[in-house]
C-alpha cells in the first residue's frame, strides 16, 4: 500500500505518449491514425475525481483491500501491449528494499 500511494503520488515516468496507427473510435472521440496521444499519468494519480478531495496527500490505507479505482486511473507501470515489463521486479525490489530500512 506504501509503494503504490508512492507511486501514485510521485509517478517514476510522469508521462505516456502513444501514436494512433489508425483512425479509432474511443468513446465520444474520433482519433485519427498519426495523431499524438499524450497521457499525464502524475495529474490523472491526483484528479480529485477519482481520489477524492485528498488526493493530494500521502494516505496508503485507499489502497486497503485490494482496492481498485476506475480503469485508466491508475497507471504508473503504463496499461496495455506496451506496459512495463520491468513491474514485478520493481515492485519486488521495492518491498526488499523497504524492509531493509524498516
Ligand atoms: C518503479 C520502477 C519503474 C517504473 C515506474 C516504470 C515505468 C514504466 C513505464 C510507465 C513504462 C511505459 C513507457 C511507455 O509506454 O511509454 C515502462 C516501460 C518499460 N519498462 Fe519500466 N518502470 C520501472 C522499472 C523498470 C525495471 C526495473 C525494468 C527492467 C528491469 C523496466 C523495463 C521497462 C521496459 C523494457 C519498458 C518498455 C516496454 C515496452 O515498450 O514494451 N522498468 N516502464
Amino acid at each position: 500500500m506504501v509503494l503504490k500511494e508512492t507511486l501514485r503520488l510521485y509517478p517514476s515516468a510522469v508521462v505516456v505518449n502513444r501514436t494512433a496507427t489508425r483512425d479509432v473510435k474511443l468513446g465520444e472521440l474520433d482519433i485519427p491514425a498519426g495523431m499524438q496521444l499524450e497521457f499525464p499519468i502524475i495529474d490523472v494519480h491526483r484528479d480529485i475525481d477519482v481520489w477524492g478531495t485528498d488526493a493530494d496527500e500521502f494516505n496508503p490505507s485507499r489502497f486497503a483491500d485490494n482496492r481498485r479505482y476506475r480503469l485508466g486511473a491508475y497507471f504508473p507501470f503504463s496499461l496495455g501491449p506496451s506496459i512495463c515489463v520491468g513491474k514485478n521486479l520493481a515492485m519486488v525490489e521495492a518491498m526488499v528494499e523497504l524492509a531493509m530500512i524498516l
